[in-house]
């Protein structure tokens, strides 16, 4: 990596050589806006500081010359840091959903503890943070991920609830729609739904984000503005055939049809997806679905790898595909790759779940990192998180006694199957019209690795398997206070969240403290577009009969839209369908 591309709060303190020095001074200068004197220095480096200062002096002012002739040849703007687009450049943006600062404290730690690694082991996440985003939506303190994401697909506040419409019901363009339009190819990379809220914000347009039927038929393409994405990664098939023939739309109609009717190549299983060859040569565009609804979380899916492709998998076969269908195109690509199921962790309380996707999902952005350094074109990575799940704490008070200082990722570290899979397995498995004690405490020592189970926690499991959630927050809770993690919510929080960037260099805009809107005006002006265009002609397009169905119809649209938007913290449509997944998952 050059110099200039370190990200800015790189430093950690074993610099010992000049430049090293330098990097953390011009770190801190940049970081403060004020010059920073470290003293102590030996004699010979003051003279090499001095050799350095000239060429530096003589380098400003061949770099001024220069930058004067191509501010009058270029008529750019006068900040040097703009991140408007020049020339052929791709963007991948990456959104950790339900992901707050807590979540890497708890991740960095266990993975130390796990794999033997010093105190100074860093996620590469904590390696690229540039500063942090506040969340709250239009309609509350605390957002969902539709209003989330509308933030960065439009840069927008909207209503939570919102599918990139905003609090006048009214459709707004979004930097994946912008980009198509410019000529780059687009893709979407997650491990929910396709048609969950993450992703439904980049290329439709609903007024809630239930309306998962209308969201698949956009995704392909059946959108007012034709066809927007190239290539579509994850789970969900669900939402793409009708009920009748195992899927869950209520029209009838068979999206997966209509897709291959549009162009795609719709491919499902593992090995199709292993055929695509880490993304060489791959046709676009491709819908891959590789789940019915959600891919499990990785604590279950790495025993199930030769079923479910990783999140990493699936992002380098999307960078490369990409990469290589616009070779010969003077756009790029914009990517966006979401850990999607981070969220899920939180909502279940569940550490050993969230752990392992923060890693999958720190996996994944190291593998875009190493895509960015080794690709010819022009390219930033921007990550960060829509919001908070759970109230995340790394610290439990379990009695009255003033606490000891201490959690235990040990704890964890003996769990290899997350509390929503073997709820479901009492609910839905073998076991379920005849489930004991004993059924439940050996599965419990077998799967979650806790031996000191009390006959309290084995009752209260008993008594709630078989209701709407089957014993998953028990399960979960009984992990958790072993290993002393706290949590406050099973919904979302409203905690600032973090901001990473490949480059410090390019991502200088999102430094600091920044409103969510903040990082998707970033984005689209990465890229040099305009939203506006695509806002009117959306609008345009969608008073037309042939959209009707993209609205919620009759009068009472607006109590409906409210109402909806005022119960939506609890995702409780969310938690049915994960309920309908695993009842066709693998036990
Ligand atoms: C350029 O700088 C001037 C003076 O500092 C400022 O008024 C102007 O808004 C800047 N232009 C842009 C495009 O940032
Ligand atoms: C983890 O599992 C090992 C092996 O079963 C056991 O000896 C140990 O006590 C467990 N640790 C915790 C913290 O439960
Ligand atoms: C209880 O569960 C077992 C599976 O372990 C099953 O074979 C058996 O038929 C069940 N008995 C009843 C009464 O449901
Ligand atoms: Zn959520």
């Amino acid at each position: 990596m050059a110099n200039s591309d370190r990200p800015l709060l790189a430093g950690d303190g074993t610099n010992s050589d000049i430049s090293n020095e330098r990097e953390a001074e011009e770190e801190d200068a940049l970081l403060t806006r004020q010059n920073t004197n470290r003293s102590n220095r030996p004699v010979w480096r003051e003279y090499m500081l001095l050799g350095w200062a000239l060429a530096a002096t003589i380098a400003l002012v061949v770099l001024a010359v220069f930058y004067q002739h191509k501010q009058t040849t270029q008529d750019r703007s006068n900040d040097t840091d703009s991140p408007k687009a020049t020339g052929k450049r791709n963007l991948i943006f990456m959104v950790s959903d339900g992901m707050g600062p807590a979540s890497l404290s708890l991740t960095r730690s266990y993975r130390q503890y796990e794999q033997g690694l010093p105190i100074d082991d860093l996620l590469t996440l904590d390696e690229h943070l540039i500063g942090n985003s506040r969340t709250r939506s239009t309609s509350s303190l605390i957002t969902d991920s539709a209003a989330g994401a509308t933030a960065f697909s439009c840069g927008k506040k909207s209503y939570n609830g919102a599918i990139s419409v905003l609090p006048d019901h009214t459709p707004c363009g979004t930097v994946l729609e912008a980009a198509k339009r410019a000529g780059y190819m687009t893709g979407l990379v997650v491990t929910t739904r396709i048609t969950d809220a993450t992703p439904a914000c980049f290329a439709s347009h609903v007024h809630m984000r239930e309306e998962e039927d209308s969201i698949a038929r956009q995704l392909i393409g059946d959108h007012p503005l034709g066809h927007q994405v190239d290539l579509l990664f994850g789970g969900g098939r669900c939402h793409f055939q009708p009920r009748n023939e195992g899927g869950c739309r209520a029209d009838g109609v068979d999206v997966i049809s209509m897709a291959k009717d549009k162009g795609y190549k719709y491919i499902h299983t593992r090995e199709e997806f292993d055929s695509l060859n880490g993304g060489n040569g791959v046709k676009l565009p491709l819908l891959g679905l590789f789940a019915f609804a959600d891919i499990p979380f990785e604590l279950d899916r790495r025993n199930q790898n030769d079923v479910y492709p990783s999140l990493e998998e699936m992002a380098r076969t999307a960078m490369s595909a990409l990469a290589a269908a616009t070779t010969d195109n003077d756009k790029g690509f914009f990517l966006l790759i979401e850990g999607s199921r981070i969220d899920h962790g939180g909502h279940n309380n569940d550490p050993a779940a969230q752990v392992h996707e923060v890693m999958a999902y720190d996996r994944a952005f190291a593998s875009v990192i190493d895509f960015l350094e080794k690709d010819d074109t022009d390219g930033i990575a921007i990550g960060t998180s829509d919001h908070e799940t759970g109230g995340l704490s790394i610290a439990r008070q379990l009695q009255k006694d003033y606490p000891d200082y201490i959690w235990y990722p040990e704890v964890l570290s003996n769990v290899s199957r997350s509390a929503e899979n073997l709820a479901h397995y009492f609910k839905r498995g073998p076991h379920k019209d005849n489930l004991t004690s004993e059924i439940i405490q050996q599965e419990i020592e077998v799967g979650l690795g806790i031996t000191d189970w009390t006959s309290d926690e084995i009752a209260s499991v008993l008594s709630a398997y078989q209701g709407l959630e089957g014993a998953k927050y028990e399960l979960a809770d009984m992990i958790s206070r072993r290993a002393q993690i706290g949590w406050s919510t099973h919904g979302h929080s409203a905690v600032d969240v973090n901001i990473y960037g490949s480059s410090a260099k390019h991502a200088g805009a999102l430094a600091g403290n920044h409103e969510n809107t903040d990082v998707g005006k970033f984005l689209h002006e990465y890229l040099d577009l305009s939203l506006d265009d695509v806002t009117e002609d959306l609008k345009m397009k969608t008073q037309l009969e042939e959209w009707a169905w993209m609205h919620v119809s009759g009068p009472g649209k607006s109590s409906q839209v409210s109402s909806f938007a005022k119960q939506h913290g609890s995702d409780s449509h969310r938690l049915q369908i994960e309920i309908e997944e695993t009842d066709r998952a693998e036990l």
